[in-house]
Formats: structure tokens, C-alpha cells, sequence
């Protein structure tokens, strides 16, 4: 419990009650000195773990150096950065701007959108999350997010995500852009049908929309491939990315093919953080560590799930996921069991009302999945047992 948090702070976030003071990989450790392991890791930011060694120098160089530059003025640091993004990002994709969340990044896709197309509306899906700044929460499907702030960007039309039949009859002629996730994240680990993303780009390009493809969860290796969408044969227009990119500095990144990137004008778009040298720095080293163990998430997302698939329980209604994405469906809400897991000292991310979701830094070891499956394991059958009480 924070009493100024509490005080001082708007009060728009769920809390747990626990105060971290420090992290190192995937274990983080309270103000009491308990241990837990951490498969909230930021809501997904920390891919690299607590205080990883590479980031941590990146940022101290950088520190010494120079960490205050606007993008008026060239700077090395953020060039590197530009190096490392661009030899991981599909490669018709030639340009970014560098911002500060996902959000944000969302909001220059979606405007990109507009001026390249001169079209007003956008093509989104149910269940989608995209941010909650103005524009981005125009293309977020929850209604307990959207109301009391319309009227939105529009107009929006919402399709039913996967559903790839669904598509055939609908009109994408009005839509600047259809903006997906290429796997659902904040509504519970929702990986399409193969053909899913590859007909839509169909439609969409058909109709003369973009393709907007949200990787700000799914991407920088989540999957086990630096981009989620490379898991089909699509070439989106404009790829948005954020959380982990930073290696837990704040960074949004918007890229784009040249054509489309060569709409905007001087001024027509800033961001007075955006590519600063201290979060390029923390990115360029970012990238790198994350090419190092890129090979290693799908095998310890297998292994993870294996573990959690082995729980015999009545509580449990599904395990799935793709790579280090991973969720727990249950069959009641997820508030008990993801209670009952941080008391025993792992601490999990959760989607929805029944969705314990886990997005682990790509660091973990062998003890850190052994601990995580064995409380988690213990946390669901201690709260069978309450509940049978
Ligand atoms: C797919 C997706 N897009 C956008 C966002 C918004 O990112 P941010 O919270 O950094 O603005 C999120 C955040 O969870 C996300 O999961």
C-alpha cells in the first residue's frame, strides 16, 4: 500500500497492494524483502528482465555522454537505434518516427492513414486495444473504456476478430486503414485463424485501405519472431510498436513504407521525447540482446504451458498462447487466483474478467518457469479448495 499513490495519484489504475524496491531478470522483491517472480513484467515492457546488464551500460554511457536531444539536431545514439530497428523490421518498410508509448505511436499510424488515403473512417475489430489516448481509444472495442469520452475518430467500423468468412461481405471502400492486432493481447491471448490476416490485407489493399498492424504487445520477439505478423504472409503498410522497446524506457515506434511515410510534411507531426538519446540508446542495446535470444522464447512458451496444461483442475477451461504470450482461461474470475499467486510470490498479469495472462521476460531460466508453474499449480488449488469450502 502507497498512502501517497493513493492521495495524490488519479485514480485510474487496479491495484494489488504490494510496493516493489528492486528487480533483477525475472525476480522482483518488495518493500518487506519477498521475493516474487515476475510474469507481469510491466504489463509486458520488461522482455529483457529487471536490470539487464547490456541496457543498464547502454543507458550509463549514454548518461555520461549526452541523453537530451531534439530531433532537429542529428545525434549518434539515435542513429544507432535506427541501425538495429531496421535490420529486424520487414524490410519494405523503409521509415520511423520515434515517440514514447504504444498509444502514441497509434495515433501517427491512424493519422498517416487519413492523409495518404483521404478517407475519415477506420476498419477495427472486437476486442481490439489499441490505447487510450483519443484516436487510438477510437479503435478499442471496450465500451467501458470508450464512454462518456465520444464522439471518437469515425467512423469506425468493428469486425468480429477471426472471423475470416465475416469478411467477404463487408464494404472497406470508406476505410483510411483497417488496424489489427495480429494476436489479441489485452482481451485474453487471442490467436486468428491461419487464413485470417492474409484475407484481410486482401480486402483491404483490394479497397485501397492500409494495413495497420498493432505490434505494440506482440512484437520485439514476443512470439518467437521479432514480429508477430511474420507468423503469416502478410506486408503491412504501417507497423506500430512500443512496450519492451525501450528495454523499459519509454519508446513508441511507427514505421511505414516509403510511400506512405512520404505523406507527411515538415511539422505535420512531432514528439518534443520522441527518439531522445537515452531511450535509443536503451532500444539499440535492447535489439541486440533480444536477437541473442530470440531462438529461446518459443521452446520456454512450450514450456510454461506444458507445465500449466498438467493442472488438473476444474477451474481451468483452457491454456493457449504463442510463445512467451501466454493465458489461462478460467471459469471464475481471475481476482482470487491471481491474489492467491502474488501472496505466494509470483506475480501474473490478467485480461479481461476470467484471463490470468502471462507475458514473462525472454531472461527467464529454468528455475524462474519451474517456480512460476509450481505456485501458480498451488495458488489454483488452494483457491479449489476455498471455493469447495
Ligand atoms: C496492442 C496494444 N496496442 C497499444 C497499446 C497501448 O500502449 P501504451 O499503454 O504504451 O500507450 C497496448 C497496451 O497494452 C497494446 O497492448
Amino acid at each position: 500500500m502507497s498512502e501517497i499513490e493513493e492521495r495524490r495519484l488519479f485514480n485510474t489504475y487496479q491495484r494489488y497492494g504490494i510496493k516493489l524496491v528492486r528487480g533483477k531478470g525475472a525476480r522482483v522483491w518488495d518493500t518487506l524483502g519477498k521475493e516474487y517472480v515476475d510474469f507481469m513484467a510491466g504489463f509486458g515492457v520488461g522482455i529483457l528482465g529487471h536490470g539487464h546488464p547490456d541496457v543498464v551500460k547502454a543507458i550509463e554511457d549514454q548518461l555520461e555522454s549526452i541523453f537530451i536531444c531534439h530531433g532537429s539536431i542529428y545525434n549518434e545514439s539515435r542513429e544507432r537505434f535506427l541501425e538495429e530497428l531496421f535490420r529486424v523490421v520487414p524490410s519494405h518498410l523503409s521509415r520511423a518516427f520515434m515517440s514514447n508509448s504504444g498509444a502514441e505511436a497509434n495515433e501517427l499510424a491512424l493519422k498517416l492513414a487519413r492523409k495518404y488515403t483521404g478517407r475519415k473512417g477506420f476498419v477495427a475489430f472486437t476486442g481490439a486495444y489499441h490505447g487510450k489516448t483519443a484516436g487510438a481509444l477510437s479503435v478499442t472495442y471496450s465500451q467501458k473504456y470508450r464512454e462518456g469520452f465520444e464522439p471518437l475518430l469515425g467512423p469506425v467500423k468493428f469486425l468480429k476478430y477471426g472471423d475470416s468468412q465475416a469478411l467477404d461481405g463487408v464494404d472497406f471502400n470508406e476505410a483510411a486503414a483497417v488496424i489489427v492486432e495480429p494476436i489479441q493481447g489485452e482481451s485474453g491471448i487471442i490467436v486468428p485463424p491461419d487464413d485470417f490476416l492474409p484475407r484481410l490485407q486482401e480486402k483491404a489493399h483490394a479497397a485501397g485501405s492500409l494495413l495497420i498492424v498493432d505490434e505494440v504487445q506482440s512484437g520485439m520477439g514476443r512470439t518467437g519472431k521479432w514480429w508477430a505478423h511474420q507468423n503469416w504472409k502478410i506486408e503491412p503498410d504501417v507497423m506500430t510498436g512500443g512496450k519492451g522497446i525501450g528495454g523499459g524506457v519509454p519508446m513508441g515506434v511507427t514505421v511505414a513504407t516509403e510511400n506512405v511515410a512520404q505523406v507527411l510534411k515538415v511539422g505535420e507531426h512531432s514528439s518534443t521525447m520522441g527518439g531522445n538519446p537515452l531511450a535509443s540508446a536503451a532500444g539499440a542495446a535492447t535489439i541486440r540482446a533480444v536477437s541473442g535470444l530470440l531462438g529461446e522464447v518459443e521452446g520456454k512458451g512450450r514450456e510454461i504451458m506444458d507445465g500449466i496444461s498438467k493442472i488438473n483442475s476444474p477451474l481451468v477451461r483452457e491454456v493457449r498462447g504463442r510463445g512467451l504470450m501466454i493465458a489461462v482461461d478460467l471459469k471464475v474470475r481471475f481476482k482470487d487466483v491471481l491474489l492467491q499467486a502474488m501472496s505466494n510470490g509470483l506475480i501474473p498479469l490478467y485480461s479481461g474478467l476470467t484471463v490470468i495472462r502471462f507475458l514473462p521476460p525472454y531472461v527467464i531460466n529454468s528455475a524462474d518457469i519451474r517456480d512460476a508453474v509450481e505456485i501458480f499449480s498451488r495458488s489454483i488449488q488452494e483457491i479449489e479448495k476455498k471455493m469447495s469450502v
